[in-house]
């Protein structure tokens, strides 16, 4: 009984996942970029986090297994478009850009960008960002927010370790980037400070368009874990996993 349970989830899966029956895999690909905490973070060597845990979820409401890889963010939601992961969960903050190409579930958690500064060189007004050179992480809305509402070219970098090291060798002035990520590092470093949010973003799961069982299931997951308080849980476990880390 419980196989044919698991061969209709597999078969729900795949007619999700492509419209047609498929059966050549009973695994749930998440794709994401660490490291982002508490939404994504390696802790003994396990890629754990917020984000893991909602695909986790899924995958075992879905009775498939469960893999997770690591990537450059702005490889992330094309890997779902392109099948090389089935659903993809990175901090990804909706946008209409994004909605074109990808699904997304229903929000799961509120964010916004900050500024991470210096004490030494402080932040004040937005004019600085025109004015300053100011680091962002590689096709983030850090760096789409530079481009469209500052109209001035960011400094990109690969990861936001790599902008945080930037800024610490003042190799640039400001970095704009998420505020859960860059609290994580401001409560670890005394030199560094974090700004008030300047903008509202929502994240949220992405899959591919047309994997409709399986938005469905991610939506599931997503309002049962926000109603029975694992959402909030998972958030506490892994900020605090981040600091007792010492790695972002
Ligand atoms: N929320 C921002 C975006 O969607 C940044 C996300 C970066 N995520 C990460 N895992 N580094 O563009």
């Amino acid at each position: 009984m419980k196989s044919l349970v698991r061969c209709s989830a597999v078969l729900a899966m795949s007619l999700a996942l492509c419209g047609c029956p498929r059966s050549e895999s009973d695994t749930l690909k998440m794709a994401t970029h660490v490291s982002f905490p508490p939404y994504e973070l390696v802790r003994n060597g396990e890629i754990v986090g917020v984000d893991v845990e909602i695909c986790r979820a899924v995958a075992d409401r879905l009775g498939l297994d469960f893999s997770v890889e690591s990537m450059e963010f702005d490889a992330v939601l094309p890997a779902v478009v392109s099948g090389k992961a089935d659903i993809a969960a990175s901090g990804i903050t909706i946008t209409d850009e994004r909605k074109r190409n990808v699904a997304f579930s229903e929000p799961y958690a509120s964010a916004g960008l900050v500024v991470l500064y210096r004490k030494a060189v402080p932040y004040k007004s937005e004019k600085q960002l025109k004015a300053g050179k100011i680091g962002v992480q590689n096709g983030t809305t850090a760096e789409k927010f530079m481009r469209e509402e500052i109209g001035k070219e960011p400094k990109c970098y690969r990861t936001f370790d790599d902008a945080v090291a930037a800024l610490k060798a003042d190799e640039c002035d400001f970095v704009l980037e998420d505020a859960a990520p860059a609290n994580a590092v401001a409560t670890k470093d005394a030199e560094l400070q974090v700004s008030k949010a300047i903008t509202y973003e929502e994240y949220a799961v992405a899959v591919r368009k047309g994997s409709d069982i399986l938005l469905k299931t991610v939506n599931d997951v997503i309002r049962e874990a926000k109603a029975d308080g694992r959402l909030a849980r998972w958030s506490a476990e892994f900020s605090s996993s981040a600091k007792e880390l010492g790695r972002r």
